[in-house]
């Protein structure tokens, strides 16, 4: 165990931990966007910043990605934390100003729900966090979407924004993405994403359609277990 002082309170955490653990561990608050428990750590959103001090020295850090130290001394809540905070905040609303989420977090953060900074408005509501790029390559295993171009024009989703022919519709990133930017529609036996339509396949059992079929068949392959054995929906097993 390390022991720090996380605004004012004494405080103990496993050795391997975050930051950011260890602080909610203490019951403050901080608030996060691409931090995500199904993926590995990008630290792009920037909002979980904190201040650190160590010795006279203190500098703003990214709490998900800094790792406990013994005798550390942090502020979750100084000045200078609120108005990183607030600028990453106003960024990210220039860049996706009509994301519902972002605008309810800036209000709670006091910032304000419209931006200082030219707003764009083709960007929909991506922050390019990559927890969906991460879900679908670490967890899935199947890399069906990517960051793609550069600067301003960066983009996510399938290589050059084609169908992809390896996504198996799962929806994984959805489920990962924090703003709501990926659209998924399952009407019964089809759904679509990312531009691609999928045909669901219904339960054996109760008839409900509830995955599509290409994702059996991807897990079938994975695990050897037979498509017919999968086909049944998880209320039904
Ligand atoms: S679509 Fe969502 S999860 Fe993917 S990069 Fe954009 S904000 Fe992040
Ligand atoms: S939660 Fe730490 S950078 Fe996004």
């Amino acid at each position: 165990m390390v022991n720090m002082i996380i605004d004012g309170k004494n405080i103990s955490a496993p050795k391997d931990t975050m930051l950011l653990e260890a602080i909610r561990g203490a019951g403050i608050s901080v608030p996060t966007l691409c931090a995500h428990e199904a993926v590995s750590r990008s630290g792009s959103c920037r909002l979980c910043v904190v201040e650190i001090k160590k010795g006279n020295r203190s500098r703003i850090v990214t709490s998900c990605l800094y790792g406990v130290e013994e005798g550390l001394v942090v502020d979750t809540k100084s000045d200078r934390v609120l108005n990183v905070r607030r600028l990453v905040m106003e960024l990210l609303l220039a860049r996706c100003p009509e994301s519902d989420v972002l605008q309810k977090m800036a209000l709670e953060m006091g910032a304000k729900p419209q931006s200082r900074f030219v707003a764009d408005t083709d960007k929909g509501k991506c922050i390019l966090c990559r927890s969906c790029v991460r879900v679908c390559e670490e967890v899935v295993g199947v890399s069906a979407i990517g960051l793609f171009a550069r600067g301003s024009q960066k983009t996510v989703g399938p290589p050059f924004h084609e169908q992809s022919d390896v996504c198996i519709g799962c929806g994984a990133c959805v489920y990962v993405c924090p703003t709501g930017h990926i659209e998924m529609i399952s009407t019964g036996e089809k759904r679509k994403i990312w531009g691609r339509r999928f045909k669901m396949q219904p339960c054996d059992k109760c008839g409900k359609y509830f995955a599509p079929v290409d994702q059996l068949k991807f897990i079938s392959k994975k695990t050897g277990v037979p498509f017919k054995e999968l086909s049944v929906c998880t209320e039904c097993r």
